[in-house]
């Protein structure tokens, strides 16, 4: 057995295909504890990281991505350093995106942004995604086997985002072949999969935005990039374009990997436990808490970050200004203290619902009935379309002996791929 005190969290290959011992390890030491090799301080409990989701004064956005990733631009000096991080903020990776906004910037972002997701845009939203689960199954059923990532789950989530923004029809199946890696000859493909966080990965995306406003302010179209297009702000000043594209494209980069990574761990449950396929399929009412209870045990997001501005105490332990903390939100959705038997998929679990996979704050996800919603729908058209769904043992090998690859990465949570058999329904 490894011996989990020596272990670099951000770089040891086996913690990345399987985080939640060692994260078990970190909250057996202290909730809150500071980890040897970036004195990153790691917060495993749920209470903790709660509190430190909500308390923006103290904790500042600007590392959420990339954490300890570069080092920070400056050396903290004293008890706050508010001054410093705004002197410095433009070097934070991404610091373009609402994510590593604090406010007042970040609440004007995300005022822009919440004119796109209206109930009645969301709603149409939807009734997209019905068509889109029954056009992507179409194209799977009949061959009773597929790697569920590249056959539905990619493709699927970037239409899904496509749509909500309104991009025209006629440009989709370029955003698929750029985004979604569906591989026609000659399309360039994975934009955004394949970048390092740190560049730029949405520039073809701002690029393409930018464009379609320009044109609607130009020349007025009632669409929802027109909507876009002609939004301002309170004080009725008009956003640069630039202001209004980075939270749309923002979208991209934010709801595609993550469904992906939600739809497979629920889809995975559903071929490994016949016995709670049967029970879902039966009864719908249940797939709610089956996607909850999917949300909290594989969290798509494990950690987040935050940078401490002030010095204070969370969890009884003093944290230094500019001390970077990871709020370990796969640990948290595991917390003993919240969860009984946290590491068992209960599908009628009471509290499921109050899992954090989608953060809290100000910043708690702007997509979350999206991603919800995409799960109802995927579930739901799966159980109509095909029946017997099983894992595809020539590929992850024989019940009780299964190999399954995540992605290598110490942000998300997710599958490599997900191969499963099934039956046409009848
Ligand atoms: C299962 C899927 C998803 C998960 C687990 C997830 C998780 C998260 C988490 C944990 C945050 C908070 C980040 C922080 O506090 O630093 C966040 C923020 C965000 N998410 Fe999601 N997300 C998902 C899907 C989506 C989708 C589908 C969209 C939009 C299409 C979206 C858009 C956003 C945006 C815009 C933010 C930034 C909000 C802000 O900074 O105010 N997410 N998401």
């Amino acid at each position: 057995m490894t011996d989990l005190s020596s272990v670099n969290y951000f770089t040891d290959a086996q913690v990345a295909q399987d985080p939640y011992e060692y994260l078990a390890y970190l909250r057996s030491r202290n909730p809150v504890y500071r980890e040897p090799h970036y004195g990153v301080v790691a917060v495993t409990g749920y209470q903790e990281a709660n509190e430190a989701f909500r308390n923006t004064d103290v904790f500042s956005a600007c590392v959420s991505i990339g954490g300890p990733f570069p080092p920070l631009p400056f050396v903290p000096e004293g008890d706050d350093i508010t001054a410093q991080i705004e002197e410095h903020r433009h070097q934070f990776p991404i610091f373009e995106h609402m994510v590593t906004m604090d406010p007042p910037e970040h609440t004007r972002a995300r005022m822009l942004l919440s004119r796109l997701l209206t109930p009645k845009r969301l709603k149409e939203n939807e009734a997209y995604m019905w068509r889109l689960a029954d056009r992507q199954l179409d194209e799977i059923v009949a061959r009773g086997r597929c790697d569920f990532l590249d056959a539905y789950a990619k493709p699927f989530a970037t239409l899904v985002i496509a749509d909500l923004l309104g991009v025209p029809d006629s440009d989709r199946d370029e955003f698929r072949a750029r985004l979604a890696g569906h591989k026609e000859p000659g399309s360039r493909v994975g934009a955004l999969d394949s970048e390092p966080v740190g560049s730029n990965p949405l520039q073809w995306l701002e690029e393409t935005f930018g464009e379609y406003i320009a044109d609607r302010r130009a020349d007025p179209r009632d669409d929802i990039l027109g909507v876009l297009a002609s939004t301002k702000y309170p004080d009725g000043a008009e956003p640069e374009i630039i202001d209004v594209v980075r939270p749309a494209t923002f979208l991209f980069a934010a709801g595609q990997e993550t469904v992906t990574k939600l739809l497979s761990a629920a889809v995975r449950v559903l071929a490994e436990r016949p016995e709670l396929q049967r029970l879902v399929r039966e009864d719908r009412s249940l797939i709610g808490s089956f996607i909850e209870e999917s949300l909290r045990i594989e969290s798509p997001t494990k950690v987040d970050f935050r940078l401490a501005r002030k010095t204070t105490e969370l969890g009884g332990v003093e944290i230094k200004a500019g001390t970077v903390v990871m709020l370990c939100i796969g640990a948290a959705n595991r917390d003993p203290r919240k969860f009984d038997n946290p590491d068992e998929f209960v599908i009628d679990r009471r509290n499921a619902r109050e899992h954090i996979a989608f953060g809290r704050g100000i910043h708690t996800c702007a997509g979350a009935p999206l991603a919800r919603t995409e799960g109802q729908v995927t579930l739901n058209r799966m159980l109509d379309r095909v029946a017997d769904i099983a894992i595809d043992e020539s590929v992850h090998g024989a019940s009780g002996d299964r190999r399954y690859g995540y992605e290598p990465t110490f942000l998300l949570r997710g599958l490599r791929n997900l191969n499963i058999t099934y039956t046409q329904a009848k």
